[in-house]
């Protein structure tokens, strides 16, 4: 598949040769497991979440369907830093396609061991924090749900990272927008809108708690239009780049996050009924882009937002 030029996209003066990316902790990290294509349309990869010690990861059942989504409990379970440098970050190089460290950390210390271990082995390698993991200074409170611990955080990423910087965002807070601007002005290059969103489980087959921990999150098409509304918000907010993450599935949801002010979406819960979805979604917008005359994916997006603005004045000369 010859990768199309009006398909680039650009963050933070870096190139990517699609817009879409494979989101975090939903890819088989076995390649046996790929299936042929798999790489086609792929415009990055997220690892899985990375912490600087292995985890075991939650006991107890870890994903649940519900109608239209999927909720997980998995505890960020992996290897630790140093045995994924070691041996699955080998593999995933082999996929030819950029990395993003997509990483978890419970302290300021903890995130600086693990960028001084990724610049040692990878380098000035893309980096995705993921601010929903608990500050253990906050008593467990996230990251994200403390604006000033979240600029303090990135504001420290960004003095110890000259790579691309991505903050992943949680729904989970009071003000979102708030934690987007925060996280602009810290530094970040892009925003990531966003991780999962919390929500309950009871198996009435035992009239208990699905979930050891009795939250979890939900991904899937159920979360699409909030994730949608996000995307909305926070382009019309701050000026770096929106990367979309929340039930895209098909082109349709793919165009829609893109013209609502994504530069780039992320493909997660979809992947778990089609590996193959990526390559699918790229051959959908890229007609798109054909059909409707749109000169390149960076005209697309926002473009939801201009043909608003275009309606409303309309409107008002019309009276
Ligand atoms: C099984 C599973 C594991 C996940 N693990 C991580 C993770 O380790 N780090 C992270 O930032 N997001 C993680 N996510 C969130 C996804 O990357 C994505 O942001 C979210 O699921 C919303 O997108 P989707 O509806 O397309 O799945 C995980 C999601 C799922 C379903």
């Amino acid at each position: 598949m010859n990768p199309d030029k009006k398909m680039a996209i650009n963050i933070g003066g870096i190139e990517f040769e699609s817009p879409l990316f494979i989101a975090s902790g939903v890819w088989p990290m076995d390649s046996a497991e790929w299936p042929d294509g798999a790489m086609n349309g792929v415009g990055g990869f997220c690892t899985k979440g990375l912490t600087l010690r292995s985890k075991r990861g939650n006991p107890g059942i870890r994903v649940w369907e519900t109608p239209c989504g999927l909720m997980n409990s998995i505890g960020l379970q992996n290897p630790g830093i140093k045995a994924f440098l070691k041996q699955e970050y080998k593999q995933l190089k082999k996929a030819g396609k950029p990395v993003i460290f997509n990483l978890s950390f419970e302290t300021e210390k903890e995130l600086l061991l693990l960028l001084g271990y990724i610049m040692d082995a990878a380098g000035n390698v893309p980096v995705e924090l993921n601010v929903s993991c608990p500050n253990v200074s906050k008593g467990g409170l996230s990251w994200a749900q403390d604006v000033n611990a979240l600029e303090r955080v990135v504001s420290l990423a960004r003095r110890n990272w000259k790579g691309l910087l991505w903050v992943k965002l949680s729904p989970n807070v009071s003000s979102f927008t708030e934690t987007a601007l925060a996280a602009e002005k810290s530094g970040a290059d892009a925003v990531v809108v966003a991780n999962t969103w919390l929500g309950t489980a009871i198996d009435v087959s035992r009239l208990e708690p699905v979930f050891d921990n009795i939250h979890a999150g939900l991904s899937g098409p159920a979360v699409f239009p909030l994730a949608l509304r996000l995307v909305w918000e926070t382009y019309s907010a701050v000026k770096i780049p929106v990367i979309a993450s929340g039930g895209v599935c098909t082109w349709q949801n793919a165009a829609s996050m893109i013209a609502a002010g994504a530069s780039a979406v992320q493909v997660g819960s979809a992947l778990f009924f089609d590996l193959l979805a990526p390559a699918k979604l790229y051959e959908g917008l890229s007609s798109l882009l054909e059909k409707r005359n749109i000169g390149s994916v960076a005209d697309l997006t926002g473009i939801a937002h201009e043909r608003r603005r275009e309606t409303n004045k309309e409107d008002l000369r019309h009276g």
